[in-house]
């Protein structure tokens, strides 16, 4: 047969399980999530998970997330390094750009590990730029000694205050409120969102507040999002919650230029990722 092979994207179905959970495993050997979310992906009516097919077999695939500000978050990027470089990747781009069009997103957003070239080039070339450049700490809860309970933080219930608490944290994370990976925009929405979760806690005590939980994969770590106020009385109450969890660690994705949070952890014993990882976005409204 001659000629360039047939690209076909479409929305995945639920009998797509293994043939997705092999296009992640030959493509990121090294991190695997599809199996923990596939059913919750294929199942959301705003956004899509979606497959390319290549001569009508499943090479690739792809999600269009709807987050709590109305931005898109475009993740699970990922196809099988014998179908790289012929333009599948391409096919998804245009197919988010088409579907937030239609669906009036204002703002689109993906990441990617600084040194994947190819990834930052791809959403260079739809138009993303560079939003913030990121580390990732961790902790292993094991390691965390028991210090004074931190009996006084309680989880926030409602929005208003959680509003109120988190937003003016957002200048010093840059924007950005992390879990899993993925990149939120910290905003009065997202607040409620957080709250939905029962992810926020206040210490008022200590004018403290902190954001813990997982977008998925709960058993294997704790996210913390943000924190504010006292960060040693915070970072012993994530301990605290993540022995109470039985996660095996802490994590928390920090932009790198917010100094006081690195030092805050660097504190705590916290290691850090060796290499950076950047969001980039692009504003569709303007
Ligand atoms: C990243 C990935 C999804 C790209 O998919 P793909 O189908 O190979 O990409 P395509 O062939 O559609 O697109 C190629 C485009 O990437 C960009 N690109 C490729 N190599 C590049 C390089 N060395 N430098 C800069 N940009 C590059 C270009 O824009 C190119 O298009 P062009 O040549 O027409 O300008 C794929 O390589 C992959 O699955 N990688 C492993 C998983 C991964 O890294 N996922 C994403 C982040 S978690």
């Amino acid at each position: 047969m001659s000629g360039s092979p047939k690209i076909e994207l479409r929305k995945a179905r639920l009998e797509d399980r293994e043939k997705a959970i092999w296009v992640e495993s030959k493509s990121t050997p090294n991190l695997s999530y599809v199996p923990d979310v596939f059913e919750t992906f294929v199942s959301d009516e705003v956004g899509e998970f979606s497959v390319a097919e290549v001569d009508g077999e499943v090479v690739g695939c792809g999600k269009f997330t709807v987050v709590p500000d109305g931005s898109a978050w475009l993740e699970t990027l990922r196809v099988i390094p014998e179908r790289q470089g012929i333009g599948v990747g391409k096919r998804f781009y245009e197919r988010w750009l088409e579907m937030a069009g239609r669906q009036g997103v204002p703002t689109m957003r993906m990441y990617t590990g600084v040194g994947n070239v190819v990834s930052k080039g791809l959403a260079e070339r739809y138009g993303l730029r560079l939003a913030e450049t990121f580390r990732g700490a961790s902790f292993p809860c094991e390691n965390g000694s028991k210090g004074a309970l931190q009996r006084s933080f309680k989880p926030v219930t409602d929005p208003e205050r959680a509003i109120r608490l988190l937003m003016p944290l957002s200048e010093g994370w840059r924007g950005f409120h992390v879990v899993n990976r993925t990149f939120y925009k910290l905003s009065p929405a997202l607040c409620g969102h957080l709250v939905e979760r029962g992810m926020v806690y206040e210490d008022p005590d200590s004018g403290s507040v902190i954001t813990l939980g997982a977008r998925f994969q709960p058993e294997r770590m704790l996210h913390i999002g943000v924190f504010g106020g006292d960060a040693e009385a915070c970072l012993g109450f994530a301990l605290e919650k993540g022995l109470e969890r039985g996660v095996a660690r802490l994590n928390c994705d920090f932009p790198t230029s917010a100094t006081h949070v690195e030092e805050a952890l660097t504190e705590h014993g916290f290691s850090f990722t060796p290499s950076e990882f950047i969001c980039m976005e692009i504003h569709l409204d303007s």
